[in-house]
This record gives structure tokens, sequence and C-alpha cells, in this order.
């Protein structure tokens, strides 16, 4: 396993994070969730870098898809702000309802919709644009989703995946997950449709912008 981060440098980027006012009880709430069963959320750092980020494009509608208990979605629902619309998707009833009753309790101001299923089969009654399109699902069908994201997205909207870097893996692929992220990685980087940049914070994110 490649650290993709320097662990000390991981500790300074927290640190002035945490010094952040919009990090609230709520998102540190849902960060001891996620420690208590060691469940892969972004986390802080990278929540803030997608807040940062849906709001620079000036999101109105996001799409996630893979939301967990709606951890990442508190971010993107930091960013629409009202009159916007986060919709999360995930195959867990059980985790669907969770992030429904934490983001109850947040201070967010647009509407969280919620759709039980395959994120993959749920796109194809997805009606665009959108302006974001989050992708955390299972790492082995990720070379599903730049095709589906294409079309969804408006021009100028962003396609954004976690674990880009999968622990450093994509190096030398050898198991299905592995080899997802990195066929992943080459086609939305040889995509003519897409700009793409991988940032190396936490396990890689990648940012993809629909040209216009
Ligand atoms: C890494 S977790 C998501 C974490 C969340 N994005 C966050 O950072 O708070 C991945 C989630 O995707 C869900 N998932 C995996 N494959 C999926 C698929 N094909 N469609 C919908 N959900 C999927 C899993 O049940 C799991 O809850």
């Amino acid at each position: 396993m490649t650290p993709i981060l320097h662990t000390e440098i991981e500790q300074y980027l927290l640190q002035l994070n945490n010094q952040q006012s919009s990090h609230d009880t709520i998102g540190r709430k849902m960060e001891q969730r996620a420690a208590r069963d060691d469940f892969p959320i972004v986390g802080p750092i990278v929540g803030t870098f997608l807040e940062l980020l849906a709001r620079s494009a000036r999101a109105t509608r996001v799409l996630e898809l893979g939301s967990g208990f709606g951890y990442s979605a508190l971010f993107f629902g930091r960013a629409v702000g009202a009159g916007g619309t986060v919709t999360l998707t995930d195959t867990s009833p059980a985790l669907l309802e969770e992030a429904q009753q934490f983001l109850a309790q947040a201070r967010n101001e647009c509407v969280f919709e919620y759709l039980h299923g395959d994120a993959l089969e749920l796109v194809a009654t997805l009606e665009g644009p959108f302006d974001v399109v989050f992708n955390d699902i299972d790492k082995e069908y990720y070379p599903e989703v730049p095709q589906h994201a294409f079309s969804l997205l408006r021009p100028g909207g962003l396609l954004i995946t976690d674990n880009a870097l999968w622990n450093g893996d994509v190096l030398k692929p050898t198991d299905a997950a592995a080899g997802g992220v990195a066929s992943y990685n080459s086609l939305v980087y040889s995509h003519p449709g897409f700009q793409t940049s991988i940032i190396p914070l936490r396990d890689g994110i990648a940012v993809s912008q629909k040209m216009q």
C-alpha cells in the first residue's frame, strides 16, 4: 500500500480544516459514526473540497452515486443552498434511512432526495441536467460511470470521483477494484468531452469537467 499523502501533512490539513466555522456538530457526529464501524466516508478535508467545488460551479442540482449514510451529501447540501437539490442513491435502504435521519438534523436549506437501488440502473430513470455528479460506488463498476455522467451533466458541469488513486493500487492493479479505478482514470482522461485532473488528497479525487 502506497501512502498518497504524507501522514503529517494530512494531520496538518486536518488541523487547518477544523478551524473552519462550517465544520459543525452534525458533521462531527457523522464522523464518529463512521469511525465506530470503520465505514468509508470522504472525511472532512475532502468534504470541504467537494463543497468548495460545487459552490464554485454554482451547483443547484447534485447527484450522488453511492451515498452511504449521507456524509458527503451534507457538504453538497451546504453548497447548493436554498432552492437546490441533492439526490442520494444507495443499494442499502438502511443506510439511506440513516442518511435521512442525519440530514434532517443539518442546517441545510436544500431538498435532499433519497433513491434506493443500483445507481447505475437509477441513472436511466433520471432527467438531467445536473451540475455535479459525485461517484463513490463499488470500484469495479467505475468504468460504467463516465458515459452516464456525461449524458446527465450540463456543459461545464463536474463529474467528481472519490478513491481515484485507490491506496496507490492503480499503479499495478491486481484485483477488480483496482482495475476498475485504473480503467476509470484512463477513460476520463482520454474522453474528448471531459477535461480531468486528479487531486492527491486522501485517496485521490478525480475532477472531470464536461467541456462546453
Ligand atoms: C464509500 S461509501 C459512500 C460514502 C459517502 N459517499 C460519503 O463519503 O459519505 C459507498 C456506498 O456506495 C454504496 N454502493 C456501492 N455500489 C453501489 C451501486 N452500484 N449503487 C448504489 N450504491 C452503491 C454502498 O452501499 C456504500 O454505502
